[in-house]
């Protein structure tokens, strides 16, 4: 979705920027554009579609070293289709924004803005924002008076960067959606950006504001960065942290693809969590240790939400404690019977899926205590949870997500313990390092599964198959297929073939089919079914398993008997290969892939 980046400082602020807008190309964009100031203090706007090279080569004219204050943006179209004009910033009378987010009561501003005579260049709603500080500017002081004017005004979830021609300021201002700000400890340039990330290695201190607090970025003020309430007071409604990302660990190293990296990273993270777990006795819960919920409202999106199913079974099968998993899109507006004595748990890897954060927000409203299961930490879900289990994913670049789901997973793995009161010593580690083991040898195993890949990567649709825990694990391979290699493929709980999708099974169709000890025979059985319809099977199952083998086109033997309630962990990774090999064969960008974005800030 849309990055913004800002910077002040005494030169460099195009370079500056531009560096953040590159790091936050992993989020997905169709257009990027800055907007800054330049030696003769007045407002210089360029911006392109399509990616972020085009604008960088139209900067080449620039003098980026004497620019002071810039604000960029990589937009991710929702009003408007993708060319030049619709991209961001946009500059009106010497001011010029970038938002990410969308203005609900855009059509009703546009056409007051209109009836007074406003013109508007572009077809987004951005523009209207933009309109209504134009016109608050002309009777205030100040741009951050005309700021809080404006912003009064409008609905719905959003950022904002603004900044004028008269000052070398940024006035940044945000609801619901993501915003940080960053200083240096040494150096006076300050940031302001959508995401920590494109500020690791620039700033140092990274400052997370509340809603509908002003901040306003300006070298010449001591601090530099300061916060305001709308009515111009000063506010303390921010958290400040430093920041411990490392740029190295954020590159794609020895690897094609940062998806392919971040899959091979699982078995040294498995290790290292289990080990920062046991360090810490376990998960501990400060003020719900003792709470006992009634039921768990699990709550989540795409990935997470599968993680989700799995962590369902755990839940219901250790603590017996009943687990509604939920799709947060659905969840949020469906009034959900919410009672006293429940819990919200919210699973999200970036913690600023805008479905997401609504549905833990109607939890907190209906008096539940909520917990994250949740990678970013400062993220908007971390900050408004009750509690959070951080999975310690560390920066998840690919936008089909591979590891956040292991590590999902585990945490609530975890949590089940946790209510149980169960930590015994080292036995985490013991169970925990298994999984690493066996999904290191799996790794070793990539030139099979590239071949299975090669062979089967055109053909005409997927349907991933599983029963029990490797129901959910079966949704999750179709997800990362579809994503990546865009290609049809469904996930379905292997007693269901017969109820309809079977229709589909055909010589050119291929059933990725997950066996398991749960349901052993019956799992056969609907493999039997699909092979008596000439379709192709790619089974995942035990080793060794000869009739097993002989039955299917493909086999892909794992021992996974000793690993317990971990192995469909074990199992996903196969899946998140053939993915990967599959999109590689198809030639498609894995990282970026087409119409998605890393992190779901609107609805
Ligand atoms: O950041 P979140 O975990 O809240 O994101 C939820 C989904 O948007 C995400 O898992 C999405 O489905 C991934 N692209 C899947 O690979």
């Amino acid at each position: 979705m849309c990055g913004i980046v800002g910077h002040v400082g005494l030169k460099n602020s195009v370079s500056n920027v531009v560096e953040g807008l590159k790091r936050l190309e992993y989020r997905g964009y169709d257009s990027a554009g800055v907007c800054f100031k330049s030696k003769k203090s007045e407002l210089k706007l360029c911006k392109k579609s399509g990616k972020l090279q085009n604008l960088i080569d139209s900067l080449e004219e620039v003098d980026l070293e004497n620019s002071h204050a810039c604000i960029g943006h990589t937009r991710w179209a929702t009003h408007g289709e993708v060319n030049d004009t619709n991209a961001h910033p946009h500059l009106a009378e010497n001011i010029g924004i970038v938002h990410n987010g969308i203005i609900e009561n855009a059509t009703k501003l546009k056409s007051e803005l209109k009836s007074e005579g406003m013109k508007f260049l572009s077809e987004t709603d951005s523009e209207v924002f933009l309109g209504l500080v134009v016109r608050a500017f002309k009777t205030t002081k100040t741009l951050q008076e005309a700021v809080s004017i404006a912003f009064k005004q409008i609905e719905g979830n959003s950022a904002f960067l603004i900044m004028d021609k008269d000052r070398e300021e940024i006035v940044a201002i945000k609801r619901g959606a993501p915003l940080v700000c960053g200083s240096q400890s040494h150096g006076s340039d300050i940031f302001t950006s959508s995401d920590p990330y494109a500020l690791v290695g620039m700033a140092d201190t990274i400052y997370f504001p509340e809603d509908e607090v002003i901040c306003v970025l300006d070298i010449k003020t001591d601090p530099l960065i300061q916060f305001f309430e709308l009515d111009g007071s000063y506010s303390k409604r921010f958290l400040m942290q430093e920041q411990e990302m490392n740029l190295e660990l954020s590159e794609k190293g020895e690897f094609e693809h940062y998806m392919l990296k971040e899959i091979h990273e699982q078995p040294a993270l498995i290790r290292s969590f289990a080990q920062y777990y046991s360090n810490l006795g376990g998960i501990s819960f400060h003020s719900l240790t003792g709470i006992e919920p009634k039921l768990i409202h699990v709550v989540a999106c795409g990935t997470a939400w599968h993680a989700g199913l799995v962590i369902k079974n755990f839940v219901e099968k250790f603590n017996k404690i009943p687990c509604n998993v939920e799709q947060a899109s659905e969840f949020r507006y469906r009034n959900p019977l919410l009672l006293e004595g429940e819990l919200g748990l919210f699973i999200s890897q970036s913690g600023e899926t805008a479905d997401t954060l609504a549905a833990q927000e109607l939890c907190t409203k209906s008096g539940l205590k909520t917990i994250s299961v949740v990678n970013v930490e400062g993220s908007t879900l971390y900050r408004n949870c009750d509690e959070n289990m951080l999975i310690r994913a560390g920066i998840e670049i690919g936008v089909a997500s591979t590891k956040a789901f292991t590590q999902q997973v585990l945490t609530g793995y975890l949590y089940s313990s946790a209510l149980l009161k169960k930590f015994e010593d080292g036995y985490y580690i013991k169970e925990f390092n298994l999984l690493a083991d066996r999904i290191d040898s799996i790794l070793n195993r990539s030139e099979e599964i590239e071949e299975i890949a090669s062979e089967i990567y055109n053909k005409k649709g997927f349907i991933f198959t599983g029963r029990g825990s490797y129901f959910p694990i079966a949704l999750e391979g179709a997800l990362k297929l579809k994503e990546i290699a865009y290609v049809h493929a469904e996930g379905y709980a292997a007693g269901e073939l017969k109820h309809g999708p079977i229709a589909l099974i055909d010589e050119e169709m291929v059933n990725i089919a997950i066996v398991g000890k749960e349901l052993y025979d019956k799992t056969v059985s609907n493999i039997q079914e699909v092979k008596a319809r000439r379709g192709i099977i790619v089974t995942i199952g035990p080793e060794g398993d000869a009739s097993l083998e002989e039955m299917s086109d493909y086999y892909i033997g794992l021992n996974y008997t000793d690993l317990g309630d971990l192995a469909p962990l074990y199992v996903n990774v196969v899946n998140q290969l053939l993915s990967y090999y599959m999109a590689k064969f198809k030639g498609t960008d894995i990282d970026k892939p087409r119409n998605l974005a890393k992190s779901v800030t609107v609805e």
